[in-house]
This record gives C-alpha cells, structure tokens and sequence, in this order.
C-alpha cells in the first residue's frame, strides 16, 4: 500500500502547486471550470469565503483600525490575513511551518499594509511578541487542530501580550453541535488518528469560556451551532475582551 507523502501542514503547503489542482472544494457550489480562480490562496479550499467573510466581518474587523498591531497564530497561506492586512496598521503573520509563512507572504505581496512573517516553535506555544503591545489576536481553523494544551497555551499567551482592552478572537471545535457531532462521528468511520494531518480536537464554548475567565478575559461574543455559516454551525468561535492582566 503506497503512503500518503502529504503528512504534515509543511508538506501540504510545499506541495501546493500540484495539490492546488486536485485538492477537494468543499463549497460544492464552485463549478470545476472555476476552481483554478476561486483557489486565491491556500485554504480557499475548505468551507466557502461567503462564511469566511462573515467571519471577518463579525468578529475581526470591529477590532481593526489602521493604528491597530494584530496577530494571528497560524495564518496558513493567508487566507484570513489577507482580508485583515489592510485593515490594521501592522499584522505579525505567525505559524509553525516555514513553508505555510513563505506562501503567506507570496500572497500577501498583492496586499496593502505591513506584516511580519515569524516561526512559532512547534514544541510549546509561544508567541515572540512584547507583553501588553497588541490590540487583537486570532486564530482561525487552526485551534481546531490542536490539543486542548495548547489552545490553552495560547490563549495564555495572547492574554499576556495583549494591551488592557484588547480582544483575542479563538475558534474551536466542538462536539456540542450536531454538525460538530457529525464530524466527530466521520472521523471515526474515518479512523483519523489524533494529531494527524487535518484531525480535530473537539474542545466547545465551556471549556474555553472557564480558562479565559481565568486569564482576565470576558466574552464579547460567542457563535456556535449558528446555521448559514459554515463555521458557526460546526463549530464555536469566541471573542474575548481582555479586562485584567493574568497572573501568569
Ligand atoms: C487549517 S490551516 C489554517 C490556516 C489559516 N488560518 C486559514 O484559515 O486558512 C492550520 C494552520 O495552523 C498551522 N499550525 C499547525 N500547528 C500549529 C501550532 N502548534 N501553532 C501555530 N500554528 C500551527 C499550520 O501550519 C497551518 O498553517
């Protein structure tokens, strides 16, 4: 049996020539004629840019203003940092895979605005950023990939380099949804194998919510099992004001 050769987020986006022509469109509504213009940058490929740019819209831009310095931890081939560089004054585009930054900044060459490109290590989450010099963090369907540990990690991390006042916006899975559950049963027929390629972590509202409050955020807002969105009906996205320095 051969094996996969694409096993990790540094292969998939070395490999993006070649896989930009065969990789699956889950927006079924892209005719196949199209798919070589809808595919603008990696990850146009998964959910549809109607709910992305909803995403964006709810959740990010009310945060952004063009004295605004934002991050956001893995940032992919810039799907979502494209749409958010022009909006902010600065962007520190930040990921574990130096092929993933390479693509994003390709991508964003085309875009308006400042970025800094930066490897996070892969072992412990970190973010090599001042304390308290950020006006938003996010994490777009990446947390969902990830060990309750480290979204955890994370999250301690963006409460510490976030000014008073700043907003970390984080989407997890869940299992609390129906489409969520859905997928937790697929993964199963599937026999996905934890921390593989694409597996999920399936972590919900609660569980985030109790850590946050205990890194001195507050939630602004909470979407999940939302229908007409991709996202917001699998999964949960929060938005969380930092109103306390954490004892860290
Ligand atoms: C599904 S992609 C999402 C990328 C982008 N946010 C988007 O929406 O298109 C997940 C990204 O998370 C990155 N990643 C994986 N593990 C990570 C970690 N521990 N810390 C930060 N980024 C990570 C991957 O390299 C990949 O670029």
């Amino acid at each position: 049996m051969k094996s996969n050769p694409i096993r990790t987020w540094n292969d998939y986006a070395a490999n993006w020539k070649v896989l930009r022509s065969i990789v699956h469109i889950e927006d079924r509504g892209v005719p196949e004629t199209q798919r070589d213009d809808y595919l603008e940058t990696l990850g146009d490929e998964w959910g549809d840019k109607p709910s992305v740019d909803q995403f964006v819209n709810d959740f990010l831009v009310p945060h952004c203003t063009d004295r605004a310095i934002a991050a956001e931890i893995g940032s992919g081939g810039g799907r979502i940092a494209r749409r958010v560089r022009p909006l902010v004054e600065m962007l520190y585009c930040l990921d574990t895979e130096p092929a993933m930054l390479a693509l994003c900044e390709k991508a964003l060459a085309q875009v308006r605005g400042r970025s800094q490109f930066v490897q996070l290590g892969r072992e412990f989450p970190s973010l090599p950023i001042e304390s308290s010099s950020l006006d938003l963090v996010y994490s777009f369907d990446t947390m969902v990939h990830l060990h309750f540990r480290y979204v955890f990690g994370y999250l301690r991390e963006a409460a510490r380099v976030l000014r008073l006042g700043g907003t970390a916006v984080f989407h997890v899975a869940t299992s609390d949804t129906p489409q969520g559950r859905a997928h937790l049963l697929q993964s199963l027929s599937d026999r996905t194998e934890p921390g593989t390629l694409g597996s999920f972590e399936y972590l919900g509202a609660a569980a985030l919510l109790s850590c946050a409050s205990s890194l001195g955020f507050v939630p602004e807002r909470v979407v999940s099992g939302v229908p007409g969105n991709f996202y917001y009906e699998r999964d949960c996205i929060c938005s969380l004001r930092k109103v306390a320095e954490p004892a860290l």
